[in-house]
């Protein structure tokens, strides 16, 4: 099982967040579940306010390193929040995830703020395809899972997605705040250094951010807590 999924809810939206640790557990040990029949069960029961905000530290990232607005690609979207986001600060933004319950919000919250010419919601099971094309951003924030699957490749298939001068942004759990269905497991993380070096990059970019920081975080009840968060950002150069 890979570590840790659940979304720290301020990353979502704290004040209307669902407690998705409780909507995942029932099916967390469910190893023959595959990643669409795990995740579409999760949307279904899923507070659809739930993830339809911006995650804080991917703002944070694209503010500081890629002000010019461009093309995104946003991998395991779920509810939208930072697809959205990125779309209102005049990004066009390709959608991507498992769920087609999750896409199906992410259309309809675009659509409702006039955003729906600028995201494009497109169903991938990433571990099997990828969208086309090449992207001024690719980011994949808390692209975690308990379902086995080839992260390490699709990340990689990630970076080759980045076009000259683009960024990869990735942002990960790297810790298990209380309120987690795997509170208390004995989890090693890799470290963010682990994380870059299993994109295996070469030359030909230049490494903006690779640091795990704390920060607090907000739980489902409103509970706080610190947490460690791996940022890796790399910019391709060449
Ligand atoms: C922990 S959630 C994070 C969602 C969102 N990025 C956020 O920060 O709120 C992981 C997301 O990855 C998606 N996902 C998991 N496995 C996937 C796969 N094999 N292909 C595409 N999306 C996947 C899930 O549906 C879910 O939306």
């Amino acid at each position: 099982m890979q570590p840790h999924f659940d979304t720290a809810t301020d990353t979502a939206a704290t004040d209307t967040a669902t407690d998705t640790d409780t909507a995942a557990t029932d099916t967390a040990t469910d190893t023959a579940a595959d990643s669409a029949t795990f995740w579409e069960d999760f949307y279904s029961r899923a507070d659809p306010r739930w993830g339809t905000r911006v995650n804080v530290v991917l703002e944070g990232l694209v503010t500081a390193f890629a002000q010019t607005p461009g093309t995104a690609l946003d991998l395991g979207c779920g509810h939208g929040g930072d697809a959205l986001w990125l779309a209102g600060a005049g990004w066009d933004v390709t959608a991507a995830d498992v769920a087609q319950a999750a896409l199906d919000r992410v259309a309809e919250s675009a659509w409702a703020a006039s955003l729906a010419g600028r995201v494009h919601p497109v169903r991938h099971d990433l571990a099997e395809s990828f969208p086309e094309g090449e992207f001024d951003l690719v980011s994949a924030t808390y692209f975690q899972t308990p379902i086995e699957i080839p992260r390490t490749e699709v990340l990689r298939r990630a970076a080759h997605a980045v076009a000259p001068n683009g960024l990869l942004i990735v942002v990960e759990h790297a810790s298990v705040p209380p309120w987690s269905w795997q509170a208390g497991q004995d989890i090693r993380f890799p470290t963010p250094e682990e994380v870059l070096a299993s994109l295996e990059l070469g030359a030909g970019w230049r490494v903006e951010r690779c640091d795990a920081p704390e920060r607090e975080a907000t739980g489902p009840e409103g509970q706080s807590a610190m947490v460690v968060e791996n940022v890796i950002v790399v910019r391709r150069i060449a």
